[in-house]
């Protein structure tokens, strides 16, 4: 089933200290839609490039369907991979119209099946009627589809999109996350997306790849990275967090932390000393008969829930520590007042 194989893939440009990618492994299958998903800086834009062949790896082995596109000395050129690149500002041709523009992925097919297959993809994205038009006659939403058609037009082994919805106002994303992922489906082609925001990666993909410094972190579903994430950089990014350090009981299921005990969602599979939890807002449930207390600090309304920054007291006198919850927003909680909340042990992880 795998059908895009990166083998310890690096990249060090000339002159940097650093690789920008670093040791990366990562196989792909078949009509899979994987995103990669770091801060900028992270390698993700490299990482597409090498794959596309518009940069090659200092080391490391790319396939495609069993074969080497890429490995030592040997580079596939770009046009002989099979891949559709859809650059992160569209890249369309202004004086052409947008068939015309779709038309030009396909310059070794004979005129009459350009036409054809680009008015199929069009069809696709659902653009037929604008294939007359300019790109400066369309919203960018609509660019947006035309750059994809382009890209699908020669059937492509892979789909390649850098930052597709970074251009877009928030609307508008959250309506180009759903057709993106609907007209990759139903072209039932192989792609990866990158993006560094987490509500478009886990929006869109079958895995998410989370990366920091050129390396991977973890790959996983969206789901089980929220609800599982590795360690602390994973727990952070993806969403929001309390990270609490604490000793484990020999139960293998309770931490002792500065605030109290914690339940794991599970045993631990062996005794760790020294352990830190990750605990989501959303998993602290305001309770009156609440195991934890603390005082509210800060209330910051958010439209879809409150953030409380609550500060429990310790149990030895250090400190009192801080802890981000949420709260429905139909309850009024003032700023001072002493609320107890449960922890729900499904939203607590253990992370390295
Ligand atoms: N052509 C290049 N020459 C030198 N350094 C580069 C080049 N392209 C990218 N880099 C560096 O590589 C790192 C990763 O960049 P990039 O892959 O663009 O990150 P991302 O897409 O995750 O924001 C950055 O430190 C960047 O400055
Ligand atoms: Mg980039």
């Amino acid at each position: 089933m795998s059908f895009l194989q990166l083998e310890n893939i690096s990249k060090v440009f000339a002159g940097a200290g650093k690789p920008a990618v670093n040791g990366l492994k990562l196989t792909i299958n078949q009509g899979e839609i994987v995103s990669l998903l770091g801060p900028s800086g992270c390698g993700k834009t490299t990482t597409l490039r090498m794959i596309a062949g518009f940069e090659n790896p200092s080391e490391g082995t790319i396939k495609i369907d069993g074969a080497t596109i890429v490995k030592d000395a040997f580079a596939l050129p770009p046009e002989k991979r099979g891949i559709g690149m859809v650059f992160q500002d569209y890249a369309l041709f202004p004086h052409m119209t947008i068939l015309k523009n779709v038309m030009f992925g396909l310059n070794k097919w004979s005129s009459r099946d350009k036409k054809k297959r680009a008015k199929e993809v069009l069809e696709l994205v659902g653009l037929e009627e604008f294939a007359d038009r300019y790109p400066t006659q369309i919203s960018g939403g609509q660019q947006q589809r035309v750059a994809l058609a382009r890209a699908l037009a020669p059937r492509p082994h892979v789909v390649l999109m850098d930052e597709p919805f970074s251009n877009l106002d928030a609307g508008l994303r959250e309506k180009m996350r759903f057709e993106i992922t609907n007209i990759l489906r139903r072209a039932n082609t192989t792609a990866i997306i990158v993006t560094h925001d987490q509500k478009d990666a886990f929006a869109v993909s079958d895995r998410v790849v989370v990366m920091n410094e050129g390396e991977i972190q973890q790959i996983a579903a969206p789901k089980e990275m929220y609800r599982c994430p590795k360690n602390c950089f994973v727990a952070q990014f993806v969403g929001k967090t309390n990270l609490l350090t604490g000793k484990m009981d020999q139960d293998l299921r309770s931490i002792h932390t500065h605030i109290g005990r914690v339940t794991l969602p599970e045993e631990s599979k062996q005794l760790l000393e020294d352990v830190t939890l990750s605990v989501r807002p959303e998993g602290c449930m305001l309770s009156e008969q609440g195991a934890y207390c603390g005082k509210v600090e800060r209330v910051t309304y958010s439209g879809e829930y409150q953030e409380l920054h609550v500060h429990l007291q310790n149990d030895g006198g250090l400190a009192p520590a801080p802890m981000l919850i949420y709260a429905p927003v139909e309850q009024d909680i003032e700023v001072g007042t002493v609320v107890s909340f449960d922890i729900k042990p499904e939203l607590v992880a253990l992370v390295d």
